[in-house]
């Protein structure tokens, strides 16, 4: 399936944010998006997933034009992000977070809690399976039952990941998955993507850190100030002039 995104454009205060932002992905394939602060990359994200709308421009999930679909209808069809600062509930258990993540569960309505609470408890322990497969296969085991909020800041990255994970997407936005996260698990993330990426799911994924993110990622989006400047494979990319100039005073790369 192909994510089509065409002329997007978004202002606030007159400040334009994203400017004319077109660009084809495969749904089943790995895209960083790179740039400076402030670029853009995670506004686009939003708008992406449906946490903002664009002011003009549209975007096709395949056939179906997703623009007026809420952030929940587009889990729907697939399509989830993870945000730049983890959004974990942090009193609840890793466990739970990542249970109160899944889609579709009966037990939040009152009808079905009271006609068949037999079925509540059959899908409550469905979503428990689930949310124990995710742990297993991000390795939270030890820390499966601890509250959210004591994570360190990379076992944070990888509970939202789990919690998108649950959602059984098709194509998953990652913003910033290394950032704050140490050098051992940052290969255990990279991992992780790679073997889900085999299982066919694809990611975009804003990275800063291109050293890792070139481990991943066979092309790259760079943004500068709400644009588009440059597509390609990432050693072309990064040679690119108008790259360059765009990361010149910056500390990256
Ligand atoms: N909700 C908002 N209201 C006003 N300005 C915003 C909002 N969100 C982002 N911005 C501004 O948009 C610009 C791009 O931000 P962002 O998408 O977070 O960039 P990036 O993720 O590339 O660093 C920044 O100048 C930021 O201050
Ligand atoms: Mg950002």
């Amino acid at each position: 399936m192909n994510l089509l995104v065409r002329e997007l454009s978004k202002a606030f205060g007159g400040f334009h944010v994203l400017d004319r932002v077109s660009f084809s992905f495969e749904t089943d394939g790995l895209l960083g998006i790179i740039g400076p602060n402030g670029a853009g990359k995670s506004t686009l994200f939003s708008v992406l997933s449906g946490f903002i709308s664009a002011d003009r421009g549209s975007i096709l999930l395949g056939e179906r034009a997703i623009d007026r679909l809420s952030p929940q209808e587009r889990a729907q069809l697939g399509l989830v992000r993870t945000f730049q600062v983890p959004r974990e509930f942090h009193h609840l258990t890793v466990r739970e977070n990542l249970m109160a993540a899944a889609p579709h569960q009966p037990g939040e309505r009152l009808i079905p809690l009271f006609l068949a609470p037999a079925r509540v408890r059959a899908a409550e322990r469905a979503v428990r399976e689930r949310a124990d497969e995710v742990i297993a296969f991000l390795r939270l085991e030890a820390v499966a039952d601890l509250p959210a909020g004591r994570l360190s800041g990379g076992q944070k990255k990888l509970l939202e990941l789990g919690r998108a994970l649950l959602t059984e997407p098709r194509l998953v936005l990652l913003d910033e998955p290394f950032a704050g996260v140490n050098a051992v698990l940052v290969g255990e993330v990279i991992e992780r993507i790679a073997a889900l990426h085999a299982r066919g799911i694809g990611f975009l994924i804003i990275e800063h850190d291109l050293g890792s993110l070139a481990r991943l990622v066979p092309r790259l989006l760079v943004m500068d100030r709400g644009r588009v400047i440059a597509e390609g494979e990432p050693r072309a990319v990064l040679n690119d002039r108008a790259v360059r100039a765009a990361y010149l005073g910056q500390t990256t790369p």
